[in-house]
């Protein structure tokens, strides 16, 4: 690929790109993914009020939350990572196979430091294949006395034509924290989870595959991670909605959140250690099968 990491450097947006329209943006500030085009048709949801003026966290696509997930004393809701400029640290590179690959990293700096006095660095690996995207994520302690517990969590904001369709497969039997009832634990008795109300829950040590059936084009997107024990389910229906000045009151049929993540037990990183964590995201092809055995009949 042409362009070089010096080249992107100056601007904030970056670009896998696949060919056959199936491509990646990822912006700068926060290293938040904006868009995944799979055959031109996009994935991921990002709000028509969203703000990229590097200030404000990006309403949609992908945040990287980290190291605090929900309010924080020290800092800003959901911590720095999302409202920070990542630096770009390998320009996007075709692999032997035709996949696209780029890496990202952020490091504490005076701004970190000064809500978080803690030394880290973080690589974050996204991989483009035909219909999937990986995610592969590094945390490093290097200080040589300090430990550091940290929240990480993958915001992924799915586009969907109908909420209220959705299904989600792998909570059944789990345990959450529903934070639309003061936090209150309770146990998934649902073999697949719908949303048709305001939902924010924290699913506890969720297995690693989700299935959410009906994203774009009717399709389904199967999630799969390792090392992220927990899933958080969010859709701020109407009334939340309108308190958020950067979402449209009527965008909340159009997404569905479902966050592969760290939240409920921190992370804890000894002076000199690592933590690994990944997701995948791949659209389902269904079909093909059952119309040759139509064709056949
Ligand atoms: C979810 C939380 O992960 O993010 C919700 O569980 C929160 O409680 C939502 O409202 C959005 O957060 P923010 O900070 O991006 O408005």
């Amino acid at each position: 690929m042409a362009t070089t990491a010096a080249a992107m450097a100056a601007t904030s947006v970056v670009v896998l790109d696949r060919g056959n329209n199936t491509t990646c943006t990822i912006n700068l500030h926060g290293a938040t993914v904006v868009s995944w085009r799979v055959n031109n048709q996009e994935q991921l949801f990002v709000s028509k009020l969203a703000s990229f003026d590097g200030k404000k966290a990006i309403r949609g696509g992908i945040p990287f939350v980290f190291p605090q997930f929900g309010p924080w004393s020290f800092g800003p809701q959901h911590g720095f990572a999302r409202i920070t400029r990542w630096h770009l640290e390998r320009a996007p590179d075709r692999l032997h196979n035709g996949d696209v690959e780029a890496i990202f990293s952020l490091m504490d700096n005076e701004f970190t430091r000064s809500i978080w006095n803690y030394q880290f660095r973080i690589t974050y690996r996204l991989i483009l294949r035909e219909k999937e995207l990986h995610f592969h994520i590094g945390v490093y302690n290097p200080s040589k006395e300090l430990s550091f517990s940290f929240n990480m969590l993958l915001h992924t904001y799915l586009k969907v034509p109908d909420v209220r369709r959705c299904q989600i497969t792998g909570l059944h039997g789990c345990h959450f924290i529903d934070k639309t009832r003061e936090n209150a634990l309770y146990q998934e008795g649902r073999e697949v989870v719908t949303v048709n109300e305001w939902t924010d829950r924290i699913y506890q040590h969720t297995p690693q595959e989700h299935v959410i059936t009906n994203v774009v084009s009717g399709r389904k997107m199967r999630l799969h991670k390792y090392n992220f024990p927990d899933t958080v389910i969010w859709n701020p229906w109407i009334d939340r909605s309108r308190e958020m000045s950067d979402f449209g009151d009527d965008e909340f049929p159009n997404m569905l959140c479902v966050e592969a993540g760290n939240v409920t037990s921190p992370v804890i990183l000894l002076p000199g250690t690592a933590f690994e964590a990944s997701q995948i995201l791949q659209i389902i092809i269904e079909g093909n099968v059952s119309r040759k055995t139509k064709r056949n009949r």
